[in-house]
């Protein structure tokens, strides 16, 4: 049976972490492209040097050369810069802007049947701008972030109630921001509710410090996470190579759905949501029904994602020195 093949655009921190992830669950061949040829092709080649100790059988190859994507069942893209100590992720949107478009045409041109995962920052507009860029059905660009970040609050309730991570089952919507909303009436432990097992100002506070938990991180490391973020990244990719229909939290394109552009006819949002996932990408959008509080926490979100696709037309659309468009694709 020929394998799957996975290609990471951007072989930096969290590009490397998913390729040791890809590697590590055998998903599939793995090619790792980088402005900095020699970086993947070292990062490509070092990793491919721990097979075998750690047994996997996987081709990995790695450099600037876009050919080497061919027949992508996935391409990640992470390219483009993090934030350091006092950025926001907003702060990014103009240089990683062009990169994303400029990655996403070539993916289309390399690639034209993969399914596309974003992982560059800001996570929602860049979906946006691959999504337009690439010109691919909305069903194949994802966004990863909630894996994430439910992930996150997951890890933090673990630690207050001491059991397995396991065990807890949780929904989280919304944007990639600080405005994301977990919501703690739909999450539970082995099916118990999570507030018959923990205080309103314990779960409070796993929501908060979920809430802000990529600036955590960069506040100790000085740069953004690169695990766990990778590790979403391989989550939403298995459960499409395998066709595993996994229902997960993806950014994901939406009109009516969450009531995030009703009526926008084709030029909707994409925005944290539960997804099925299997082999053509984003199959289904999985509806809860929220109340009056959690819909204006989330409408209060999407507004956040809005905005920032907002800027990114507007700074598409500005003119070069020639007098041309900036992005055409964008506007
Ligand atoms: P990094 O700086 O370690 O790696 C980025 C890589 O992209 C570098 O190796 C750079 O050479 C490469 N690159 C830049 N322009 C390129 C181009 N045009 N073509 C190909 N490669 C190019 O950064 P890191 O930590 O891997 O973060 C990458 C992005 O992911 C950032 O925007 C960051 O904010 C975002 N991020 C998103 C998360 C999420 O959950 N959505 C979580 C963590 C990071
Ligand atoms: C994170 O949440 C910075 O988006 C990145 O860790």
């Amino acid at each position: 049976m020929r394998r799957a093949k996975i290609s990471i655009i951007g072989a930096g921190n969290t590009g490397a972490a998913c390729a040791v992830w890809a590697a590590s669950k055998e998903l599939g061949d793995i090619v790792l492209i980088d402005i900095a040829d020699g970086v993947a092709k070292g990062k490509a080649l070092d990793l491919y040097q721990s097979a075998p100790i750690e047994r996997f059988d996987c081709n990995i190859q790695g450099g600037s050369d876009y050919s080497l994507i061919e027949g992508s069942e996935i391409v990640v893209i992470t390219a483009g810069i993090p934030r350091k100590p006092g950025m926001s992720r907003d702060d990014l949107i103009k240089t990683n802007m062009g990169i994303v478009s400029s990655v996403a045409e070539k993916v289309a041109q390399f690639a034209p049947e993969a399914v596309i995962i974003v992982l560059s920052n800001p996570l929602d507009a860049m979906v946006y701008t691959a999504w337009k860029a690439s010109g691919f059905p909305a069903h194949r660009v994802l966004g990863q972030a909630g894996c994430l970040d439910v992930a996150r609050f997951r890890a933090f309730l673990s630690m207050e109630l001491g059991c397995s991570v396991e065990d807890i089952q949780a929904l989280l919507l919304g944007g990639h921001g600080d405005d994301m909303v977990p919501l703690p009436r739909f999450t539970s432990v082995h099916g118990i509710p999570i507030d018959q097992l923990l205080s309103k100002e314990k779960i409070d506070a796993c929501v908060q410090r979920a809430k802000v938990g990529g600036g955590e991180i960069v506040q100790l490391m000085g740069t953004s996470a690169y695990y766990a973020p990778a590790s979403g990244v391989i989550q939403m990719a298995e459960a499409i190579i395998k066709d595993k229909k996994r229902i997960l939290p993806c950014a994901a394109y939406c009109e009516q759905e969450y009531n995030v552009a009703p009526g926008a006819k084709g030029d909707g949002y994409f925005v944290g949501v539960p997804c099925v996932l299997g082999k053509g990408g984003m199959e289904k959008i999985v509806e809860a029904k929220l109340d009056a509080s959690e819909s204006a926490l989330l409408a209060e979100s999407v507004q956040h994602v809005k905005d920032l696709v907002a800027v990114v037309k507007k700074l598409a659309a500005e003119k070069n020195e020639q007098g041309a468009v900036m992005f055409p694709k964008l506007v």
